[in-house]
């Protein structure tokens, strides 16, 4: 939630900001702004409400010169989205900007704090209290900024993530975090930038340094990154290299990011497993289960922890563990998990599934799982993050940076890695025939190519998408592994289409769910072969009963199905454990065309952020 970028180097700092900004877009988009200091010592400070894109169209004509700058795309927290509330926020006198990434939770008390000693305020954001307290404490204390920022970051609770100008000192940006990612690219040319991920950096240099919690990084053009922590003790910075490259961050001739990472999903597949399984060599191989075998097969068992679709992942992870590794495993939402006290111990292992790293209640749950001595593992896609970082071990999903906001090609890395995890151990374990093990993995194999088979649907699926814009409410049915399907794909078209769906076990139905079918309803029924093929058809007759609309997933080559659905998605038949990699694309698709053909911003759906950094 909310972007913070900032540059400081010997090029207009404008441009930079304004491309990075974009990048971040993903993390918020109701409303953005700049600070710069011109080469007179100017600090101008640019905002409004929108997008980056709006951004751009307020500052036609005004004065955007200066070689060191800072600027926000914003998620709303505090304060409604508009052109007050939108960052960089100012202190009294003017002369220090703010932006911030995160919640201030005791800004309340602060603020009533500085307001007796006559500080008023014209935002309603908690930021506007950060800035005003730093400047407070440097004017009272007669302190530095960066004296002034370590005092005030103690009295502080909370997460951020910031980045700090002083129109007196326009050589200098100072950043700090807590909680909330920030990473800084350090340039040939002594110039730095800053951003919430690495996407905005790679343009500049692949050297990055990722802040850690309770640091404070000093960017001073032309010297060396210093970091020092709140009680000003030096930090070495780690400068790490990123092979996250800028194709990787364009659409590729696609219209939406999500069309484009729905459609590199069996390359992403391909990646994820790459070097992870040998079908000549009959192995699965994860680095974490070599490094922790003995930790891993003797737990007591799985929790798994995650939030969105990182937990409808989760619940496919639990089918896969509790089949293939015979362990109990459970999947709770991280939010929950956090705050009632689980029952948790060291006998125990706790999965965290992120595709950010950086989801705030997932982070969380991982913290306390530790302090209650859970050994933890992490599957997550961004490299370096919070979570990966914060984790006893883990595995990366590899599938590539996802822009779009609602997730795609994580889904089926998250439900591929948890795969192979559930194969290693269960070998490890000896708890899976000789042959089984060998089908699974020749058939996990073939999945890259069924994948490409689905995407070829595209076209199909875009004409019959159109007669559902009418549509109110959606209902997705599943059974088995296609469960967490269903309601993976009732997700997909509530974010990005915004009509109300619910997904349900197939069987559930007909305890309630049923009431609402009528000729309004459109039904969508993962009705593969592997699926308690008989039983889906009694539901779907039930359905067409009552004049419900069915669009059915079913195997290439079905009769049955065929003759009583509206519309019938045909797919590549695969085993039951791999389904979801396979019947989870044209639910994708489904919800993109759906979508599309209402005319809404699929890439950054109304009122949702990619990575939730708020609790
Ligand atoms: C947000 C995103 C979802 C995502 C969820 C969990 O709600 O919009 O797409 O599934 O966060 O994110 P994570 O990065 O932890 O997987």
């Amino acid at each position: 939630m909310c972007g913070i970028v900032g540059y400081i180097g010997s090029k207009e700092a404008y441009p930079i900001l304004i491309k990075a900004l974009k990048r971040l877009e993903y993390r918020g988009y109701d409303s953005a702004g700049i600070a710069l200091i011109n080469d007179s010592n100017e600090l101008n400070i640019y905002k409004t409400k929108g997008k980056v894109a709006d951004l751009e169209h307020a500052v036609e004509g005004k004065n955007v010169a200066g070689r060191i700058g800072i600027a926000h795309t914003r998620w709303a927290t505090h304060g409604e989205p508009n052109q007050i509330n939108a960052h960089p926020h100012f202190s009294e006198s003017g002369n220090l900007a703010l932006i911030h990434n995160g919640i201030i939770e005791n800004y309340a008390t602060i603020k009533k704090n500085l307001q007796q000693e006559g500080y008023t305020f014209k935002s309603s954001t908690d930021t506007e209290v950060l800035v005003q307290l730093i400047e407070y404490i440097q004017l009272s204390h007669d302190l530095d900024l960066l004296s002034a920022v370590q005092l005030a970051l103690h009295q502080v609770i909370g997460a951020y993530a910031i980045a700090i100008l002083d129109k007196r000192h326009p050589d200098t940006i100072i950043a700090a975090r807590q909680s909330s990612p920030l990473a800084i690219g350090v340039c040939d040319d002594g110039s730095f930038v800053l951003a919430s991920d690495a996407s905005p950096i790679v343009e500049h240099t692949n050297r990055i340094v990722y802040l850690g919690d309770g640091e404070i990084a000093l960017l001073k053009k032309g010297s060396p990154l210093q970091i020092v922590t709140q009680d000003n003790v030096e930090v070495t910075p780690k400068i790490s290299t990123t092979t996250l490259n800028i194709g990787q961050l364009e659409k590729g001739g696609f219209p939406h990011f999500m069309l484009k990472e729905i459609f590199e999903q069996a390359d992403c597949i391909r990646d994820c497993m790459r070097g992870r399984i040998n079908v000549e060599g009959n192995t699965v191989s994860l680095s974490a289960v070599i490094d922790h075998k003995e930790r891993l097969l003797n737990a007591r068992r799985f929790v798994i922890v995650a939030c969105g679709t990182s937990w409808h992942a989760a619940l496919i992870g639990k089918h896969l563990i509790e089949h293939f590794f015979h362990l109990p495993v459970e999947v709770e939402y991280a939010s929950e998990f956090r705050y009632r006290n689980p029952v948790i111990d060291d006998k125990d292992v706790v999965i965290a599934i992120s595709q950010s790293g950086e989801t705030a209640d997932t982070l969380a749950a991982v913290k306390e799982a530790k302090k209650k001595g859970a050994f933890v593992y992490g599957i997550c896609n961004s490299i370096g993050s919070s979570i990966a970082r914060a984790t006893d071990t883990g595995s990366y999903i590899h599938v590539g940076p996802e822009i779009g906001v609602a997730s795609t090609k994580a889904f089926t890395g998250q439900v591929t890695v948890l795969t192979l995890l559930a194969l290693a151990l269960a070998k490890e374990k000896n708890c899976i025939s000789p042959e089984e093990f060998t089908e699974t993995i020749r058939e996990l194999n073939e999945i890259p190519d069924k994948m490409k088979r689905v995407v070829e649907l595209n076209d199909t699926i875009a004409q019959f998408s159109k007669t559902f814009t009418y549509a109110h409410n959606f209902i997705y049915l599943g059974r088995g592994y296609n469960f967490p399907v269903a309601l993976e794909g009732a997700l997909k078209l509530k974010e990005i289409s915004y009509i109300h769906a619910e997904g349900y076990p197939a069987a559930e139905m007909k305890h309630g769910p049923i009431a609402l079918i009528d000729a309004e309803m459109p039904v969508v029924v993962v009705a593969t072969h592997n699926a308690q093929y008989e039983k889906i058809i009694s539901n779907i007759q039930e359905i067409k009963a009552r004049h419900g609309k069915v669009v059915a997933l079913v195997d290439e080559g079905d009769v049955e199905i065929k003759k009583i659905a509206d519309f019938c998605i045909e797919l590549p038949h695969t085993l039951p454990c791999l389904e979801p990699l396979i019947t989870t694309i044209p639910l994708q698709l489904l919800a993109y065309h759906v979508a599309v053909s209402k005319g809404k911003d699929v890439d950054q759906p109304r009122n949702l952020a990619k990575s939730v950094t708020v609790e």
